[in-house]
């Protein structure tokens, strides 16, 4: 167990986070509120409740899709799964309506940042530390996502999985972020909100906050995030810290 446990069970790491040249974020769930595209879309033709019930079965559906095209190298890139997704989700809550699926589709280009994704990336880019993109969308998605959040300047790089032609969390997409930045892993804080994506993160060699901002169950897979925090932030705090805890 860790040197030191807070009260409401968060763990905090006694590794220093020092020597870390880069912050690398996840898009989608950690910059970017996926649940923005159905409740915004889908306001003014059903209740708060199903909305929040497609948004949480069609973001599943689709990770799903990505991880066992991952496995079957199969793979199609995230526009074409993010749309055969939808389409399940609709189908089983009895939505199909091409107009709806068209706003829908139109609305993961213009998701909701988290309100202090802007504050922090500022702050980590003062304090010296690069500032990345590594996600499972495509470069067209990236790009239309962060410029309608306006952070296209708060980032060094975007990099997209179309590069390495595989999904998260094949090792090759978090290989792709060492050698687009030109730095090793442990250089690199890696930031996700997705549990599985924080833990093979840490797997592969990066340092890791996981931002689990509903206290989210801790995974049972190889490696563990180094920091759990709860907003971003929290990061430039975490990196100013002491060299140990
Ligand atoms: C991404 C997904 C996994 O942005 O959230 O890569």
């Amino acid at each position: 167990m860790a040197k030191t446990e807070e009260a409401s069970g968060r763990r905090m790491s006694n590794k220093a986070l020092c020597g870390i040249r880069a912050c690398v974020f996840d898009a989608y769930g950690t910059l970017f509120d996926v649940a923005s595209a159905a409740r915004c879309s889908t306001a003014d033709v059903v209740e708060t409740e199903t909305a929040g019930r497609l948004a949480k079965l069609w973001r599943n559906k689709q990770l799903q899709y990505t991880w066992l095209r991952a496995v079957q190298n199969r793979h199609a890139d995230l526009w074409q799964v993010t749309g055969e997704a939808l389409d399940f989700a609709l189908e089983t809550l009895a939505m199909a309506d091409p107009a709806l699926r068209e706003r829908l589709m139109q609305g993961y280009l213009a998701l909701d940042a988290y309100p202090e994704a802007a504050a922090a990336l500022r702050a980590l880019r003062e304090a010296g530390i690069a500032t990345a993109i590594l996600s499972n969308g495509t470069p067209a998605m990236l790009s239309a996502v962060v410029d309608h959040a306006g952070l296209g300047e708060l980032f060094d790089h975007v990099l997209s999985v179309e590069e390495a032609g595989v999904y998260k969390p094949h090792a090759q997409v978090y290989q792709l972020a060492c050698d687009r930045l030109g730095i090793p892993a442990e250089a690199i804080l890696f930031v996700s909100s997705n549990g599985w994506d924080a833990w093979a993160a840490s797997a592969f060699g990066m340092r890791v906050a996981w931002c689990s901002r509903q206290g989210l169950t801790r995974e049972r897979l190889p490696g563990a995030p180094d920091h759990d925090i709860r907003s971003l932030a929290e990061l430039p705090g975490l990196l100013a810290a002491p060299a140990a805890i």
